[in-house]
């Protein structure tokens, strides 16, 4: 098993193909935009992600990867393309089926077939639909689920060093792709069946956001009770079996924001907990809008005059770029289109289509009302005039 053939070069895709081609194996990576097969095969990267120019540039040089718009045959093929929802939270799994109907015509027996993308139950078995329906017998291939838990920033060390889950449509197409798994991660290769390795990855997901929710709910019913949230967890956490995480301005990024929804669409009444936590990280970035509208209010009262406000952090978390589902982001645009003068602060980003970026000590020293949306560090030190009003949703100026 030597040559591998990797669908969706994009944040996972991309990583592993890389990796692989570094371990030995002859990769030819597949993408839709031609741009970035481009970019790829100069032995450049289209994303930002550390020591990723390296692994790609000596792959490249190589000549051990390649990348196409089309695939060609091979022993393994990987699928790692992008799964959004439609309107309504409706899980979309398009890019799973045509990149499924896009390696058909070159599967040979004996084939390995992996889903990497974070997919709603039932989708590798949708995988092998696919396959029947464009004519392969595949019974003569090996069809699997490897759900990516992998940290963005950390990506290189995490491909290899996480514990992976493996889940085959036979427990032929599970050991094969166990097998293949263990040349290349240092972590435990754990094997179950497709459709309980769908639900892990949701499930780690759906752990995370749930909690947060915990945490949120907190946070509003601290404010309400005159309590300081951040006091009040690192307290609660100091009980031997109590781990409460920290609240935020909600919860964004492209995979615990969007995860628990496949789940939800599924479970329907069922998924009670779920749905709930979902909605209560979404209202806290309501809750946030108008707590910060209701400042610049009284300042205005108060003052004659309306308040200037700076939004500190528009990513999705501390200390990166990504404003994938942020709600810093949608809480800044909102707050502009309720005619408040915001000052949009983002230290990770130099230029914003949407908005002027401002320097953050620029921001504070003209703000009238300064609100910490993400815990970036250059913010952890900033020295702040009394006289501002501070509103903290990320516990930075603890
Ligand atoms: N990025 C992460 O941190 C992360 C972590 C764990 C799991 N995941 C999951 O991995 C999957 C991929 O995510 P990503 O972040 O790499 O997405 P991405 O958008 O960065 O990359 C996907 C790539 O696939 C390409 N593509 C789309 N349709 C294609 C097709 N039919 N054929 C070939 N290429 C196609 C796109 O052009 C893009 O370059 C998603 O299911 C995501 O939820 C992502």
């Amino acid at each position: 098993m030597e040559k591998i053939c990797v669908i969706g070069l994009g944040y996972i895709g991309l990583p592993t193909a890389a990796l692989l081609a570094n371990k030995g194996y002859d990769v030819h990576g597949v993408d839709v935009v031609e741009s970035t097969v481009e970019t790829i095969n100069r032995g450049e990267i289209h994303i930002v992600e550390p020591e990723l120019d390296t692994f790609v540039q000596a792959a490249v040089k190589s000549e051990k990867l390649k990348a196409a718009l089309t695939p060609v045959e091979a022993d393994i093929f990987i699928i790692a393309v992008p799964t959004p929802f439609h309107e309504g939270y409706v899980p979309n799994i398009d890019y799973v089926v045509s990149a499924t109907k896009a390696i058909a015509p070159y599967l040979k027996e004996n084939n390995i077939v992996i889903l990497e993308s974070t997919s709603p139950v039932g989708t590798t078995h949708k995988v092998e639909e696919v396959l029947k329906e464009e004519g392969i017998d595949t019974s003569k291939v090996y069809i699997a689920h490897c759900p990516e838990r992998v940290l963005p920033g950390q990506i290189m060390r995490e491909l290899v060093e996480n514990d992976r889950i493996v889940g085959g449509t036979t427990p032929e197409a599970t050991q094969k792709t166990v097998e293949f798994y263990k040349t290349f991660v240092d972590g435990e290769v754990l094997s179950t069946d497709a459709k309980t390795a769908e639900m892990a990855k949701l499930t780690e997901n759906s752990f995370r956001d749930t909690n947060i929710a915990f945490a949120n709910e907190l946070s509003i019913l601290c404010d309400k009770f005159g309590i300081d949230v951040w006091e009040l967890i690192s307290l609660t956490n100091r009980h031997p079996r109590v781990n409460v995480l920290q609240p935020g301005a909600g919860v964004g990024g492209h995979c615990i924001a969007v995860d628990p929804w496949f789940i939800v669409h599924a479970g329907g009444e069922d998924a009670k907990m779920i749905r709930t936590a979902r909605e209560v990280n979404t209202y806290k970035t309501e809750w946030a809008i108008e707590k910060v509208k209701n400042a610049a209010l009284s300042f205005e009262k108060e003052h004659q005059r309306k308040a200037i406000v700076a939004c500190m952090g528009l990513a999705f978390k501390p200390n990166i770029d990504d404003l994938r589902e942020s709600p810093a982001l949608y809480i800044t645009r909102q707050l502009r289109a309720d005619n408040l003068d915001i000052l949009a602060v983002e230290p990770n980003i130099e230029s914003f289509s949407e908005f002027d970026i401002v320097d953050y000590n620029n921001a504070v020293n003209q703000a009238d009302v300064i609100v910490f949306l993400v815990g970036h560090k250059e913010f952890s030190s900033l020295e702040i005039n009394k006289n501002k009003i501070v509103i903290d949703f990320c516990g930075i100026i603890k």
